[in-house]
């Protein structure tokens, strides 16, 4: 059912809070427990509807997992052969880790799988992971267009291969790596453009022989993997949304805990430090292999920057929140290279570029940037499309506008921040659900 917010100029942020844990790692410390040997507990586990969807997955696979508390897991391992196959399709939701995850996962096992998703999946890009897979012996049809559902047919055994991905991607890199460690010989991916690298750090953990640094990653086949506890820190990607509305709103002062400080996802950090934020790290310290920090946040004024292209990668999904501080700085903001944007969970180039236009934004779109110039916001209307980080980022906006703005269909922010609109209000901001049948809002 289609969720409305109705978010209003407010601020300042402040008090001190843990976001919900890494989605990445999340999905990955399930499907990887779940294929080692012994019981691993994993904690800090995001309870969102992606993460959710490949839990349940993986059960549909025979994975056996407790749920002891809420974020807390016990992934009973079934061993790297012991998966058995499901009459059922896998239903993946709206969650483009899980799919391309699972079918490198899935690609090497001696049964056939179906994975679907919801509508904007059904409509994301698979030749990527479809591609280097099948150059290593599956078997794996899609919709025309290389569209889910994606169904992987028995094969008779995959086979290493060394592939140089054609886009920075940690989905693809992560499917490719999955699958050879049920291939013969040694599997490399080589990528243009280092990106996050949490498959080849917990294969690791859990004592698989990887070897990998920034831009490529090499796993040996037939080795096994030794259950391990994971600690989860807080998602870095969920902490944006509130770290930006912190720098935009005059007197704040907001601590984020804990949050997940892998260098593949802080870009944002860098972005907004060029942009003059007042951005401060404490209690640095580590969890579950990765490092954390708090981060405290403090308003001040923002100014437009010529983003560097090397940090796309390590904010690929911060941009629809970057967008809004480039509205709200001063001056203008040119960004290029982000054409990847456009096969996210929407097209979030011009979900956003329309989204500000509607608030009064002065944004000029191009085919893989986008040009901002710095300025106020109005309230409106904007639509999210369906997609979480266009809901929050708009959300933050809304904070700095004239007045209200109503934002569509908000309900899958639980995809990836359950309990944001809490968390959101608790430290200042102005959040509320609209009510079913709400007239509308006069623009303006
Ligand atoms: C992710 C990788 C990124 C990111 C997504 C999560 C992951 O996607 O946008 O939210 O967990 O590996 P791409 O690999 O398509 O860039």
């Amino acid at each position: 059912m289609s969720r409305d917010w109705i978010a209003q100029p407010a601020g300042p942020a402040r008090g001190s809070i843990r976001v919900p844990g890494d989605k990445s790692i999340s999905h990955r410390a399930l499907m990887i427990a779940t294929i080692a040997e012994g019981s691993s507990r994993v904690s800090g586990f995001l309870e969102g509807e992606d993460t959710r969807a490949t839990e349940r997955i993986l059960l549909q696979l025979g994975a056996r997992i407790e749920a002891p508390a809420a974020s807390e897991r016990i992934v009973h391992g079934l061993g790297l052969h012991g998966l058995s196959g499901s009459d059922r399709d896998l239903d993946c939701g709206n969650s483009g880790t899980g799919m391309r995850l699972l079918t490198g996962l899935l690609a090497g096992q001696r049964f056939s799988s179906r994975l679907v998703g919801d509508r904007s999946l059904s409509e994301r890009p698979m030749a990527r992971v479809i591609t280097p897979l099948s150059k290593m012996g599956a078997r794996i049809e899609a919709r025309d267009g290389n569209l889910p559902p994606i169904i992987i047919n028995i094969n008779n055994g995959m086979k290493a291969i060394d592939y140089n991905t054609l886009i920075p991607s940690a989905q693809v890199k992560s499917a490719i790596l999955l699958a050879g460690l049920y291939a013969r010989g040694e599997t490399t991916v080589r990528e243009s453009q280092p990106t996050r690298d949490y498959t080849e750090r917990m294969l690791g953990a859990f004592g698989w022989p990887v070897r990998f640094a920034p831009g490529s990653a090499t796993v040996p086949g037939g080795h096994r993997l030794v259950a391990t506890d994971v600690e989860v820190p807080a998602d870095f990607s969920s902490a944006a949304f509130l770290m930006v509305a912190a720098c935009l709103l005059p007197g704040s002062d907001l601590r984020l805990l804990q949050v997940g400080m892998n260098p593949r996802r802080t870009g944002l950090l860098s972005a907004l430090r060029l942009m003059g934020a007042d951005i401060g790290e404490e209690n640095h310290g580590r969890k579950g292999g990765e490092d954390v920090a708090d981060l405290r946040v403090r308003s001040s004024r923002l100014r437009g920057i010529r983003l560097p292209t090397e940090l796309v990668p390590d904010m690929i999904d911060e941009f629809p929140i970057l967008f809004v501080a480039a509205a709200l700085a001063d001056g203008r903001t040119v960004i290029d290279g982000i054409g990847e944007l456009r096969v996210k969970e929407s097209d979030r180039l011009s979900a956003m570029a329309r989204a500000l236009a509607a608030l009064g934004a002065q944004v000029a779109e191009s085919s893989d940037g986008i040009v901002i110039e710095g300025g106020e916001l109005q309230g409106g209307e904007v639509a999210s499309l369906g997609d979480h980080r266009v809901a929050m980022a708009m959300m933050v906006a809304a904070q700095r506008a004239a007045g209200p703005v109503l934002i569509s269909d908000c309900a899958n922010v639980d995809t990836s921040f359950p309990g944001f609109v809490r968390l959101a209000t608790d430290c200042g901001l102005g959040l509320r659900v609209a009510e079913p049948g709400l007239a509308p809002m006069p623009s303006g």
